[in-house]
């Protein structure tokens, strides 16, 4: 496989090869001596048109672990800002023959667009309301050690749904493992086309959290992205809260066992109360350092080579 744009990618056996190998590089992570030579003498870039912490730092910490060079590129600080074309920017880039382009850009599809024009290997690492699927294989591995297994498992996916790639590539992903998923939200936060989906990948959807929430195995948290919302917030701040934040009450009634995820950045107040985001049962930490092993098995399977995926 060359690319990583979409979990329509991968298969149930692609995914399980993936955690298989992030296990192997999580006990790299808690060893002393953490690099391992397996990508050395490739060049993985970085190149973000939107701002990241989690994604880009962990991408560029899992290819230097690799023995990889990594390179960061920011929309702001290369030529695009002078008007430089995308198609412009990747070629220019990809001539001085990079194995990777770790590529995250505000338009659903850049990505798929990209790993069109150049030769390297385009890992999607967010193209905007479309996929995160990096992220998404991350969440399902964490949930998955914690857990045990996906099969059968009730997972919440919570928040402002429409503008979330994150919840279009954890659908696909906790679906393809098995896990019985319910998405819910304010009916201005659902996407469009949402009913005819969830009845052909076999999702649930609902309006009213106080519902779902004592029946659920695992809750994810999705962050209200309000940079996204060009005709401002609906619901207001306080009745997202009141209807669908994870507060100090809900916290209660999930009870101390059921883990909580948010993939972050959290809006603290007012998705998730900070009881919940720092509770012993939140994996939120959790997921960043799977998420280092995940992204290190990415990049292995993408470019070790022959016979490596
Ligand atoms: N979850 C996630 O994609 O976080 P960043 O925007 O910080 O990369």
């Amino acid at each position: 496989r060359k690319h990583l744009l979409s979990v329509d990618d991968l298969s149930v056996d692609d995914i399980a090869t993936i955690f298989a190998t992030a296990a192997e590089m999580h006990d790299v992570q808690r060893r002393e001596v953490k690099k391992l030579p397996a990508l050395r003498g490739r060049t993985v870039i970085n190149l973000f048109f939107e701002d990241s912490t989690r994604t880009r730092s962990s991408f560029e910490i899992a290819g230097k672990w690799l023995s990889a060079d990594t390179i960061n590129i920011t929309g702001k600080g290369s030529s695009a800002s002078k008007g430089e074309s995308l198609r412009d920017t990747v070629l220019t880039i990809t001539a001085m023959g990079v194995d990777a382009l770790v590529m995250r850009h505000s338009a659903s599809g850049a990505a798929q667009q990209v790993a069109q024009w150049v030769d390297a290997s385009v890992i999607n690492a967010g193209d905007g309301t479309h996929e995160h699927p990096s992220q998404a294989l991350l969440d399902a591995y964490t949930l998955q050690r914690r857990l045990g297994t996906l099969e059968g498992r009730r997972v919440l996916l919570v928040g402002d749904l429409t503008h979330s790639r994150v919840f279009r590539s954890n659908v696909k992903c906790l679906t393809r493992l098995g896990a019985e998923v319910t998405v819910v939200a304010p009916p201005t936060l659902m996407p469009s086309g949402v009913d005819a989906w969830s009845r052909e990948a076999g999702f649930a959807t609902s309006y009213d959290l106080d519902e779902a929430l004592p029946k659920a195995d695992a809750v994810m948290m999705l962050r209200v992205q309000r940079e996204r919302m060009s005709g401002g917030f609906f619901p207001s701040a306080r009745e997202y809260t009141v209807g669908y934040g994870l507060t100090r009450d809900r916290l209660a009634v999930l009870g101390p066992d059921v883990p909580i995820c948010h993939p972050g950045p959290m809006n603290r107040g007012l998705e998730i109360a900070a009881d919940a985001a720092d509770a012993a049962q939140s994996l939120v930490l959790d997921q960043v350092s799977s998420g280092l092993a995940v992204r290190m098995s990415i990049l292995y399977h993408l470019l070790a080579g022959e016979g490596a995926s």
